[in-house]
């Protein structure tokens, strides 16, 4: 049942949760994410990046709401873009269908971060879509040095609260020692920044990126201490390709059909959705 994102963190919130907000990039990893919830009947949510949206050549948008539509019977499930970069990548995937985006202005000024978040957020509420923002950084592994220094990119509490006040953002990507992948995380996460910036921000619903490694007792924290959704890519990527090396590397090089080999992929990211939800979940 497509449901907007923003309804479903703002339930999570309220009910002092979290859902999982997964990364689909074909067919089959969106028919993955919602069997899954729908299995569970939990609610999550499907996102793409903009290099799916190329890659897909902007099928995606059609891909997922066919699939919720067809697919989806109780599970409430919304569509987000993960990671726009600019006013244009939010315009595009409100386009193609999302009921809410991502601006992600972290590498920005603070100043910068609010000139264009405030924009986004102009352009995209009098259409109903809402807005997440994201305040510090959360590293890539590949895309940076091996090392950061964690004091200098976490999120600033009091900068948080002002963006959100200043631009009217409806939810918040903050950082406190997680990263994208298998960057090497923060030992340890940092707890009394993500209480401090729970108790500036009590109706704001927090995002924690690169999740795909916040496992068992982390991620139940996570949730005590105020973070409402989970993104996750790397892990479902692993499953759906070790899945497939399996099935077309090994004994299975005899197959040719594709859908055989993809199928076995699909119910594998499946099973490990499954196992996230019911852990955000609780
Ligand atoms: O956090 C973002 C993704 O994991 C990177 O996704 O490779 O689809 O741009 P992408
Ligand atoms: P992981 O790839 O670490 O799961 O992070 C996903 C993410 O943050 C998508 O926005
Ligand atoms: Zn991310």
């Amino acid at each position: 049942m497509r449901t907007k994102s923003i309804e479903i963190l703002k339930k999570a919130l309220k009910e002092n949760t979290a859902v999982g907000a997964f990364n689909t990039a074909n067919l089959e990893i969106s028919q993955s994410i919602i069997r899954a919830a729908d299995n569970l009947c939990k609610p999550c949510i499907i996102q793409a990046t903009t290099t799916t949206m190329d890659y897909t050549n902007n099928s995606i948008g059609e891909i997922v709401k066919s699939v919720i539509d067809k697919e989806s019977n109780g599970a409430s499930i919304g569509f987000h873009l993960d990671h726009g970069h600019n006013l244009h990548d939010v315009i595009k995937a409100i386009e193609l269908g999302v009921d809410s985006a991502m601006i992600d202005a972290s590498k920005m000024s603070f100043q910068e971060n609010k000139e264009i978040t405030k924009k986004v957020v102009e352009h995209a509420h009098p259409k109903g879509i809402a807005v997440q923002a994201e305040l510090g950084r959360v590293p890539y592994l590949g895309r940076e040095k091996m090392s950061v220094n964690w004091e200098e990119i976490m999120t600033d509490p009091k900068q948080a609260k002002e963006l959100v006040e200043e631009t009217g953002v409806d939810a918040l990507a903050i950082a406190i020692g997680n990263a994208h992948g298998f960057f090497r995380e923060r030992n340890e996460p940092d707890w009394d920044r993500l209480k401090e910036i729970r108790k500036l921000l009590p109706e704001t619903p927090l995002i924690l990126h690169g999740a795909s490694d916040w496992e068992g007792k982390k991620a139940r924290k996570a949730v005590k201490l105020g973070i409402n959704c989970f993104n996750i890519d790397t892990d479902i990527r692993i499953a759906f390709c070790t899945a497939l090396c399996k099935m077309a590397g090994g004994k299975h090089c005899e197959v040719s059909d594709p859908r055989k080999i993809l199928k076995v992929a699909r119910d594998e990211v499946q099973s490990k959705v499954e196992e996230k939800i019911k852990l955000f979940a609780g």
